[in-house]
């Protein structure tokens, strides 16, 4: 039914903006009323597309961003152009609700939107959809919950309630799955002094994403799930960031010293900066301690070969961002598109 709904619309859609000619191989001959909101040539149809990144300091984000501005450019064609203009958010609301606002006003044919705060999502859909602008959300997903407070999947109305709107994504929960499991593989099971407990430390993303949320809890899970005993000996938040990162860690380590037998960490840049920390407190990885993150950056897969990492686990931006870039070229080209796109995350250990 969505997608009957979502051809409809996006037909539409497509009659009023730049790109129309695009469907059915039509082109736009000389008298006729030119489409609103972007270039036409006879022979060239320009797609106008607006990316809204919730911060370009952040290096997980940059390499998403850069790898939609490149898979778009190697879609185009000699009749097909998309013209990608992507901003930077700031890691502000306030800031990001003017940047959906300008795409509108621009007239963008599609946008691509990582939320800065997923609690402002109902409000921005609203703003896209009444412009009948196709919308693809990535990175943050917008959440439904049940009358106790627990996430249900897929079911997020913004979402399920407008055909033209979808969810680009990875389920957070297999990554925090990976990062325990990497650690029950280990001889020793994170229990390097024997005492029967793993004894943790936790650096957490921003706690409003619900991939920090699912990080922490299911990288635990997987060790209770196996039977093994766990002790939190801090849970702190590092808001995905390295700097933060590294001062979690730096103090953990000097509070508990020994004791600290695996940091997990939410993401890679937040485990580079732990890195940091556990060479400056003259500890050693896979020796007398162990160390997670999420992403599979460049540098964190090489640490992870070279041992001075125990895992990571890959968040596929190439993966997403095609995805993302592929749904966003189906609602321009008039086809249904359905609400929630997920790419699996992979296990990282050398
Ligand atoms: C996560 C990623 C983090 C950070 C965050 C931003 O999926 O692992 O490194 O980029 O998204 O929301």
């Amino acid at each position: 039914m969505k997608k009957f709904f979502a051809s409809l619309l996006a037909v539409a859609m497509l009659a009023g903006c730049s790109s129309g000619s695009a469907s059915g191989g039509e082109k736009p001959s000389g008298g006729e009323a030119a489409p609103s909101g972007g270039e036409t040539s006879s022979d060239v149809t320009t797609y106008d597309v607006g990316v809204a990144i919730y911060q370009f300091n952040d290096n997980f984000m940059t390499l998403y961003r850069n790898e939609i501005e490149a898979y778009f450019k190697t879609l185009e064609t000699d009749s097909v152009k998309y013209n990608v203009t992507i901003v930077d958010g700031k890691n502000d609301m306030a800031e990001q609700t003017n940047q959906v606002n300008t795409f509108i006003t621009q007239g963008m044919d599609v946008i691509i939107l990582n939320l800065v705060q997923t609690s402002s999502a109902d409000a921005l859909i609203q703003k896209v959809v009444d412009a009948e602008i196709p919308l693809v959300l990535i990175n943050r997903e917008p959440l439904a919950y049940d009358k106790d407070g627990n996430t249900i999947d897929e079911a997020y109305e913004g979402i399920l309630n407008n055909a033209a709107v979808c969810y680009v994504g990875a389920d957070a929960r297999q990554s925090g799955t990976f990062q325990g499991e990497i650690v029950a593989e280990l001889p020793d099971h994170g229990d390097i002094n024997g005492d029967g407990k793993i004894s943790y430390v936790m650096i957490e993303g921003d706690p409003e994403n619900i991939d920090a949320q699912y990080r922490t809890e299911f990288s635990i899970k997987a060790l209770t799930d196996a039977g093994y005993e766990v002790d939190c000996l801090t849970d702190q938040v590092g808001n995905w960031d390295q700097t933060n990162g590294q001062t979690i860690a730096a103090n953990a380590l000097s509070q508990y010293g020994e004791d600290v037998e695996v940091i997990f960490c939410n993401n890679d840049a937040m485990a580079l900066g732990a890195a940091a920390a556990i060479t400056a407190a003259g500890r050693t990885v896979g020796e007398d301690i162990y160390l997670l993150g999420v992403d599979a950056l460049d540098e964190c897969v090489e640490m992870v070969n070279n041992g001075t990492m125990t895992g990571t686990v890959l968040n596929d931006a190439v993966g997403q961002s095609h995805t993302a870039v592929d749904v966003a070229v189906k609602a321009l080209n008039g086809e249904a598109i359905d609400n929630y796109y997920w790419v699996d995350y992979v296990k990282v250990t050398k």
